[in-house]
């Protein structure tokens, strides 16, 4: 556990002014976050492990194949009922042969799901086939499926910088009241994944956040911030029912490195498990349960709502803010290559200077040393001549 706490420390998924608790008096920063960490694995005792038949390594190789084409498996609509089924009975961790993790059920506590509930009806719904705000219609048939979805979103896909989504600049004040309501939850699901795959947690918040936050909000109002946590974009899906129907679907713009984190709420629903489609499996997920999962590499759907309405959300992030501040970093780094280019041409110019002018001074001091010895053997003909 120390050896655990350690790798915590020295990748600074915690430092000291990260952490979630005050420190105790008496003890050393450090001891806390072993404390917490023992804290989060005395909570998930006795969780379920189980193997995935494909490996990430075959999924990440996969996923360089032109985008939105789909496993084959996923044309075969009733291998469903042959996949491994998880109901919904507690912590699951799943692990490929190599025991990279491909998936992790938690559990949520229950009064941050009754704010999430809460704070989405203050939300106002649309329509079907109506617009608002911006003039965007919202309830559609997307590649997900047919229900109302809310894209609250920092993203760099439509713009070279950073950009709030235009989703979130319609909804303005309200969307920003739901962000601000569920603040706690997105930090509670974070603080699961930073315990967990602690390198997700730093790329979230690392670099790209400081980079980010140079670039000001439409209004100028603010710096921009990830928005769903750790992860940069919060995704709000409500309305999904017995007749939305589900589709097959592949996060290709998500970042290939990351899980995104979904958890469903409502007031409650039957069916809905996730299907994950190279990984044959079904997982079942109630209202109380967060699952991450990697939704760029995985084909995933929705299986039918039976019963009820289910909303969820997921949180989640796009490769571009990564591709932005590798692009950043590349020009700042030609920027000081560039300078140090530009010191040294100063250098060696200031150098060729100063040995032109000491050439001068030497040719001088010969031609006077000649013009004497000249005068010098003049003087001696003159006398020798007299
Ligand atoms: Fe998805």
């Amino acid at each position: 556990m120390q050896k655990r706490a350690n790798h915590l420390i020295a990748i600074k998924a915690f430092t000291r002014q990260s952490l979630p608790i005050p420190v105790p008096s008496g003890t050393s920063w450090e001891s806390a976050v072993k404390t917490l960490l023992e804290k989060w694995e005395d909570e998930r005792t006795g969780y379920l492990s189980v193997r995935s038949p494909i490996s990430f390594e075959t999924l990440f190789e996969r996923s360089r194949q032109q985008k939105g084409i789909f496993p084959l498996i996923a044309e075969e609509r009733a291998a469903v009922k042959s996949f491994a089924y998880y109901p919904s009975l507690g912590i699951l961790q799943i692990r490929d042969a190599k025991g990279v993790i491909l998936g992790y059920r938690f559990k949520i506590p229950p009064h941050l799901l009754t704010t999430l509930n809460n704070s989405s009806q203050t939300l106002n719904s649309y329509e079907a086939g109506t617009s608002r705000g911006g003039g965007r219609d919202r309830l559609r048939l997307g590649p997900r499926g047919l229900y109302e979805t809310r894209h609250y979103a920092v993203w760099a896909d439509y713009s070279k910088k950073y950009v709030e989504s235009q989703e979130l600049l319609e909804d303005g004040e309200k969307g920003r009241e739901w962000l601000r309501e569920n603040q706690e939850l997105f930090d509670y699901c974070s603080n699961q994944l930073r315990f967990l795959c602690p390198e997700q947690y730093v790329r979230l918040t690392g670099s790209v956040v400081k980079d980010m936050a140079k670039t000001q909000n439409a209004d100028g109002a603010r710096k921009l911030r990830p928005l769903g946590g750790a992860w940069h974009e919060a995704c709000l899906n409500q309305g999904m029912d017995s007749k939305s129907g589900s589709r097959c679907h592949q996060d290709w713009l998500d970042d290939k490195r990351l899980f995104n984190c979904v958890a469903p709420f409502g007031e409650g629903f039957e069916g809905g498990e996730l299907v994950l489609w190279q990984m044959k499996m079904r997982i079942g997920l109630e209202i109380g349960d967060g699952f991450f999962f990697y939704g760029s590499l995985v084909a995933h759907e929705v299986m039918d709502i039976t019963t009820g309405v289910r909303n969820s959300i997921d949180l989640f992030t796009h490769a571009s803010n990564f591709e932005l501040l590798a692009k950043h970093e590349k020009a700042a780094a030609n920027k000081v290559k560039h300078l140090v280019k530009e010191k040294l041409r100063a250098t060696r110019k200031k150098e060729e200077r100063r040995k032109v002018e000491e050439n001068a001074g030497a040719r001088s001091k010969i031609q006077q040393g000649k013009k004497l010895r000249q005068s010098a053997a003049c003087l001696m003909k003159n006398k020798s001549g007299m």
